[in-house]
């Protein structure tokens, strides 16, 4: 059976309480609970004073029911003695403001006092319980990076900032040269020299600005790193270790991939809503986030906090209608999920989260959402095979997070966002119901059929060779606009025409560009044929939209911001002329096909509030299924 869970925190509420909890939480059908990620203080109360009794009896009683463990090492919420005792481990924003304690994650992670206090507690923890065989996987930390702890700029950061440029580039000079610091006048005679990005007046040179993304995420990774084999080190050889990664991830200062690369598994927080969100995010995109996680380690991940209740801190958002979460919960397993927590058991009534509603609320009354949860885990025990089958996907979403990064250090057009144009040329393959891997530019690209490669304006010859390999041997490329239009110090090549290493696979020049909120690139075909040109008279002698024979193979140049129903034609001629095994739907039903060895099945989630049909199946609102063939 998967592992079917909450999230509970025994630590949030009287001792006396803890049985009819337990009693609760396995009446829901549960196997599984997660504990202990933010209960730093209660296992070190004084420096180097380790008491974990209070989880002993927590263990003991979860292990009296049958309910196995994954521990949360506590190193986002640390006490109010380490702040007081070292504020330098404390991180700073932009303006050089230490962040106060009483949020969470608020810690430099550079801060060497941080590093040591971090792995002492994670040690004696492990150590504690590496024999605990109902602790069945570690938790590292909570969420790295969110809610804008990815970045600091306190003195520590800054001088080991300087020292890893000087590191990477060796001498000065090559810094220079690099960056192209001639420009204003910014020559370094040292490294020392060097600023961090903090506000200065107009910006920052675009080299500094994502090196400086670099260091951040290397920043974040080697603390993620440091704690994780501290956990591999001491733990039990049957306790995997995973970390819990956040929504949001493109807008983020560290690559995702490197961060779980130490990892067993991924393990996901699925939000499709949030405080302050007037609804929630659309289907499609809720999907992308599943098959980003999925492509962290190419393998089915858990999620360790899925939405139930209406989520928010100081502002709530949108209530899931009935049957709505549980949906979303069968969207994720059909994408890849193998086990599932939910977010959590019970809301709290006191502190920062207490409208971040859980199973249970504040009343303790077993209703709706009690219920709801209890059924999806009756119906989705007996699919543990299913859930644990690989997913071959045929269309690959490529990103680079240097590319990213360098959209976010200077967006070019005011309304740019990463995420929104990846959508732009996800969306229409989704809804074609074919499975999608989202995965980084370096991987294996032979065995799809499609790769779509969303905004790359960084492209070096080595991707480009990649891709060049790919369509020659059959494949079908989809690039979109500003390909190619940087090297990887984020400068733009000297008598390099656009779309610079990929102009021969494109088939395409780009004379010039405009970036208003709709982005257009000005193409003349050269090799490609074209398939849109613009409709306004200055732009009327420019293609928007081509497409080029490359060998065996397809590309695609999507050169602006193309709307849906273009991209759905271009989506679906793909898909007929690759054979790719599509599935078509009405309008908000969402079809995912999985496979065993011996049999095939169907996930089936209605996401709109209509009752709508699919192969003569009835789907009232919010509703979910599985269908065996
Ligand atoms: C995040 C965190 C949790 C909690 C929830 C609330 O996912 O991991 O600690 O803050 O959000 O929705
Ligand atoms: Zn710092």
């Amino acid at each position: 059976m998967p592992y079917l869970g909450v999230d509970y925190y025994p630590e949030h509420w009287p001792k006396e309480m803890m049985e009819e909890d337990i009693q609760g939480i396995k009446e829901l059908g549960e196997n599984i609970v997660r504990i202990g990620e933010f209960a730093w203080h209660l296992m070190e109360k004084k420096e180097g004073q380790f008491d974990f009794s209070f989880f002993d009896g927590v263990i003991q009683s979860l292990k009296n029911k049958g309910v196995d463990i994954m521990f949360g090492t506590p190193t986002a919420t640390f006490p109010a003695w380490l702040a007081s005792t070292y504020p330098s481990i404390l991180s700073e924003d932009e303006y050089g403001h230490k962040r106060a304690f009483g949020g969470r994650r608020q810690y430099c992670f550079n801060s060497e006092i941080y590093r040591k206090y971090s792995a002492r507690i994670t040690e004696e923890l492990v150590k504690h319980y590496s024999s605990e065989n109902s602790i069945i996987a570690w938790q590292v930390d909570n969420e790295f990076g969110h809610e804008g702890s990815d970045l600091c700029y306190c003195s520590n950061c800054h001088n080991k900032f300087q020292i890893y440029l000087s590191k990477k580039y060796e001498d000065i000079d090559h810094l220079n040269e690099s960056w192209g610091t001639i420009f204003w006048g910014q020559n370094y005679n040292d490294f020392s020299e060097i600023p961090i990005p903090t506000p200065t007046i107009t910006t920052h040179n675009p080299s500094l600005k994502l090196d400086w993304a670099r260091f951040r995420s290397a920043s974040l990774n080697s603390f993620a790193h440091e704690m994780t084999s501290i956990v591999k080190k001491h733990k039990g050889a049957e306790q995997q270790v995973t970390t819990n990664v956040s929504g949001g991830f493109f807008n983020k200062w560290f690559d995702h991939a490197e961060n779980v690369k130490p990892m067993d598994f991924v393990s996901y927080d699925n939000y499709p809503v949030w405080g302050g969100l007037e609804e929630p995010i659309p289907p499609a995109e809720i999907a992308m986030t599943l098959d980003f996680n999925r492509g962290l380690l190419d393998k089915n991940f858990w999620i360790v906090e899925e939405l139930m209740g209406a989520q928010g801190h100081d502002v709530i958002g949108y209530l899931p209608r009935p049957n709505q979460a549980k949906m979303w919960s069968y969207q994720a397993f059909a994408h890849g999920c193998t086990d599932m927590l939910y977010f959590r058991w019970r809301g709290m009534t006191k502190g920062a989260e207490q409208f971040c509603f859980g199973v249970v609320d504040h009343d303790n009354q077993y209703g709706r959402k009690y219920k709801e949860v209890q059924s999806l885990f009756h119906e989705m025990k007996d699919y543990e095979e299913v859930l644990q089958a690989p997913i071959e996907a045929e269309i690959a979403v490529i990103y680079d997070y240097d590319n990213v990064w360098s959209w976010r250090s200077q967006q070019q057009s005011k309304d740019f966002e990463f995420k929104d144009e990846l959508m732009r040329l996800y969306r229409p393959f989704y809804d074609l119901n074919t499975p999608i891997d989202v995965i980084p530019y370096d991987r294996e690209l032979s065995a799809y059929k499609v790769v779509v490669v969303p905004v790359m304006q960084i492209i070096d010859e080595q991707l480009a060779e990649k891709l060049e390999n790919f369509t020659k041997n059959g494949g079908t490329i989809v690039f979109s606009f500003r390909a190619g239009l940087k090297d990887k110090n984020n400068n733009i090549p000297f008598k390099e025409p656009l779309p610079g290493p990929v102009r021969i696979l494109t088939g395409i020049h780009v004379q010039e560009v405009e970036a208003l909120s709709a982005w257009r690139d000005l193409i003349t075909a050269e090799t490609a044929e074209v398939l849109f040109e613009y409709s306004d008279e200055f732009y009327s002698q420019y293609a928007a939209v081509t497409r080029n024979l490359f060998g065996n193979g397809k590309v695609y140049y999507i050169g602006g911001g193309l709307e849906d129903q273009a991209m759905n034609m271009i989506a679906k001629e793909i898909t007929v002329q690759q054979e790719v095994s599509i599935t078509e739907t009405e309008e908000c039903v969402e079809v995912y096909k999985r496979y065993t060895d011996q049999d095939e099945y169907s996930f089936i989630m209605n996401h709109s509030d209509q009752v709508k049909i699919f192969e003569g199946h009835s789907l009232q609102p919010y509703e979910s299924k599985i269908i065996k063939h």
